[in-house]
């Protein structure tokens, strides 16, 4: 992809939030984000994720800082940020009467869209996200997992130049995942720009162009996975049972109860370990390191 030269559609400068005088949910907060980028923000529970999002889709004023949404202030014009944008929030709950027609149409409506546009765009949302054969049916009817996709079609529907979603996918079966995964990608290669969040690796690696890594209010790392995978001085993990090695030969692991993943430099020594438990009939396998294997690192800081 070229990236290089691309204009910014979400710039964040400085932005802290302290909830009731004595929260710091986010700490000086800088980040951009670039037209027609999928950017994920990637954290553990309680690192301000949501906070951020809230701030940048005008729901929340921060404690200081400023944010700019194509060119226009989060605090100064959030009515002109708001024609900019959809958002689903983490914890949106769908109305008990509504349909998924009833989302997708009246949202496309209100958001100015004339009836033609509206049944357009919703027809196709509700498609994409595999809700069409459910488009009539009340919301109270409907699974956990179908109204997120009910709500997620509505803010696909809109058109908005910059979709934000906070955890879009929680609670969605892997095909739904998918078909979130490919819509977002299909609207950011339309030039929409796309922030969302996750808790899930395997997604922020399929999904986005780069990702941040937040964690206690701050910035740890921004960049595609692979940048983010190089900071990890190790390019192989081997799981085995603990009982089986002995720990002094390795200078990194991480132990899940009975089990370690050691961490290695080189494919040399990753080969002689699985070697070695072949050896002792314990199965074993090399693989590359992932993303999760840097979140863990540069996030929780709990690798030995
Ligand atoms: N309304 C609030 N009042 C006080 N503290 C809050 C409020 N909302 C969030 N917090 C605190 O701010 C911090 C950041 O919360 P936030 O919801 O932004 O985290 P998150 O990264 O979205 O977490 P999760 O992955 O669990 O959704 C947490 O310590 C949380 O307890
Ligand atoms: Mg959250």
């Amino acid at each position: 992809m070229n990236s290089h030269n691309r204009e910014t559609a979400i710039t964040a400068r400085d932005l802290r939030k302290t909830y009731d005088k004595k929260v710091d949910a986010l700490k000086h907060m800088s980040l951009d984000v670039r037209k027609g980028e999928v950017f994920t923000i990637l954290g553990p529970n309680g690192a301000g994720k949501t906070t951020f999002l809230r701030i940048l889709c005008t729901q929340l004023m921060p404690t200081s800082g400023e944010a700019h949404i194509l060119g226009k202030s989060v605090l100064s014009e959030p009515e002109a940020v708001r024609e900019t944008i959809a958002m689903v929030p983490q914890d949106a709950m769908a109305y008990a009467n509504f349909t998924p027609w009833d989302y997708a149409y009246n949202f496309c409506l209100l958001r100015g869209m004339d009836k033609a546009k509206s049944r357009k765009n919703a027809e196709e949302s509700l498609k994409a996200m595999l809700m069409w054969d459910m488009k009539d049916k009340p919301c109270q009817s409907m699974s956990g997992g179908e109204k997120r996709r009910a709500l997620i079609a509505a803010t696909l529907a809109s058109d908005a130049q910059v979709m934000m979603l906070d955890e879009p996918t929680s609670g969605l079966d892997a095909i739904g995942r998918r078909n979130v995964w490919s819509a977002l990608r299909d609207r950011a290669a339309q030039g929409k720009t796309i922030i969302l969040t996750t808790h899930m690796m395997d997604e922020a690696e399929m999904v986005s162009d780069r990702l941040a890594i937040i964690n206690k209010g701050e910035l740890i790392i921004v960049g595609t996975t692979s940048e983010i995978k190089k900071k990890v001085p190790f390019r192989y993990r081997v799981i085995v049972p603990e009982s089986e090695i002995d720990k002094s030969k390795f200078t990194e692991m991480t132990k899940i109860g009975d089990r370690l993943v050691i961490y290695l430099k080189t494919d040399e020594e990753a080969i002689e370990l699985v070697r070695d438990m072949l050896r002792k009939g314990v199965q074993a396998e090399a693989a590359p390191v992932t993303l999760e294997d840097a979140f863990v690192r540069l996030a929780g800081g709990e690798l030995q």
